[in-house]
């Protein structure tokens, strides 16, 4: 027990298992370059405040970014009976400094030392996802402009219901993506809070400036409840719950595009880059990139599951538990940051079939609703309305037809109301264009979100 930091009131050394079973350096050690940044700036407020020497503050700077270079480079040798990263560089920079180093620790705990390092990591990351967000909302901009114009059906319960523009399918998404970049800019608010200079628990003896670690660290806040900064991974959570729901977004436009990808359905064409083949089926190519995404929106609940329950019954303040917030929090980062980058790409080099797009949308009955409103502008009320059109769907059935292939005689057959003027009405353009309110498919509608979308960014 004499190689650890907490070693004074120990007589017998940790059981080799238990002490692998409790490190964390193994995961944690990701989190070296906000560990040694925090400890920098502890070092110097607490040289600034009289509380250690200015020299010895000198010596840790120097011997800190000294570690940060050979972590870097490959050469620092990580150690699991020194448990965590902050341990790790701890004992490293006592055994090159000496006594200034074990003044490090001064004044601070590990508990609010691990509630900084995640704070400073997760901060950075939250900026990063924003870009990646940005990358796929520019993407599906780029794709609502390329095809301006392409008519596609627009489906309820998956049965097809209402002509619509591609691009408005695009920028349906790009909503979502907007409120998802919203969440985590929420988010980043509360996680940018100085939690350091809460000691154990309990705040600390000594006479530190906690505002200015603060100013050191780019932080415009710091926690005001000593037993709450040491107990709070609510910041992890909230992210882990934006993930989730942006996840869940990016698998619904997953099965779409596995669904649009498919033989009968053809409405568009991934580029062969994000698919793969079969070992034994020559013909296929299989949509494993949205596939895959939509998998692993299943590990980005089942990491906020995991930290929600973690966190369900802890008594105040730190617990030991509180080290399984790292692997959940960090593997929602990565599963995030590669599923946005690699939909950002594949959206961006996609191609779509208008052809059959455009086939599909005047199939199916897709402007029953067009008629039924036509007769209602010609004075029958929408139920009568909704009532004539049925019945005119019905006899589309029991003839194997569909509605654009309709005489004008066959029309009268279930309104006197109807004229030629409804062939005008009943084209996928018309059908579309007629839809012209705040937030409807009008093409000129669609152009204007598209504007708006990319004046908003
Ligand atoms: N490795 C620990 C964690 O990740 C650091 C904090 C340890 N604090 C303690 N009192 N054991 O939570």
């Amino acid at each position: 027990s004499k190689d650890k930091l907490w070693g004074g009131r120990f007589t017998q050394p940790t059981d080799k298992f238990v002490e692998e079973f409790t490190a964390s350096i193994n995961f944690d050690k990701r989190l070296y370059h906000q560990d040694i940044r925090g400890s920098i700036a502890h070092a110097t407020m607490l040289g600034k405040q009289g509380i250690i020497p200015l020299e010895d503050v000198e010596l840790i700077v120097k011997g800190l970014k000294e570690i940060l270079e050979q972590i870097e480079a490959g050469t620092f040798d990580f150690s699991v009976s020194l448990e965590d990263i902050h341990m790790n560089i701890e004992a490293r920079l006592s055994a090159k400094i000496g006594d200034a180093g074990k003044r490090l620790h001064t004044g601070r705990s590990r508990n609010d030392q691990v509630a900084l390092d995640i704070r400073l990591y997760l901060r950075d990351e939250l900026v990063e996802i924003s870009a990646y967000l940005d990358l796929l909302m520019d993407s599906l901009i780029y794709q609502a402009e390329e095809n301006l114009g392409v008519v596609m059906p627009g489906f309820t319960h998956l049965q097809t219901a209402q002509p619509i523009l591609f691009s408005h399918h695009m920028m349906a998404y790009h909503e979502m993506l907007k409120r998802d970049k919203g969440r985590m800019e929420d988010c980043l608010k509360r996680t940018n809070v100085l939690p350091l200079g809460a000691g154990a628990l309990a705040g600390t003896t000594f006479p530190i400036d906690r505002e200015h670690v603060a100013e050191l660290l780019e932080f415009p806040e710091v926690t005001r409840n000593s037993l709450d900064s040491v107990s709070d991974r609510d910041f992890a959570l909230e992210f882990c719950s934006a993930a989730s729901i942006l996840m869940m977004h990016l698998s619904r436009f997953s099965e779409e595009l596995i669904l649009w990808s498919t033989s009968e359905f053809k409405f568009v064409d991934l580029s062969d880059s994000f698919c793969t083949g079969s070992s034994i089926m020559p013909q296929k190519k299989n949509p494993d990139v949205p596939e895959l995404v939509r998998g692993k929106t299943g590990r980005v609940y089942g990491n906020l599951m995991a930290l929600l329950t973690v966190m369900k019954s802890l008594p105040l303040a730190y617990n030991k538990d509180m080290q399984e917030d790292k692997e959940p929090l960090f593997d929602t980062i990565d599963t995030v940051k590669g599923s946005l980058k690699v939909f950002a790409d594949m959206v961006r080099e996609m191609r779509i079939n208008p052809t059959r797009m455009g086939q599909a949308a005047g199939a199916g009955f897709s402007t029953a609703t067009d008629v039924a409103d036509y007769l209602v502008r010609k004075g029958l009320p929408f139920r009568d309305a909704h009532e004539v059109v049925g019945k005119a769907v019905r006899y589309c059935i029991e003839n194997e037809m569909d509605i654009p292939e309709l005489s004008l005689a066959e029309w009268q057959l279930f309104s006197g109301k109807i004229d030629k003027d409804i062939f005008a009405c009943i084209t996928v353009e018309a059908s579309v264009n007629a839809r012209k309110a705040t937030g409807g498919t009008a093409l000129e509608r669609v152009k204007a979100e598209i504007e708006r979308a990319k004046e908003g960014r």
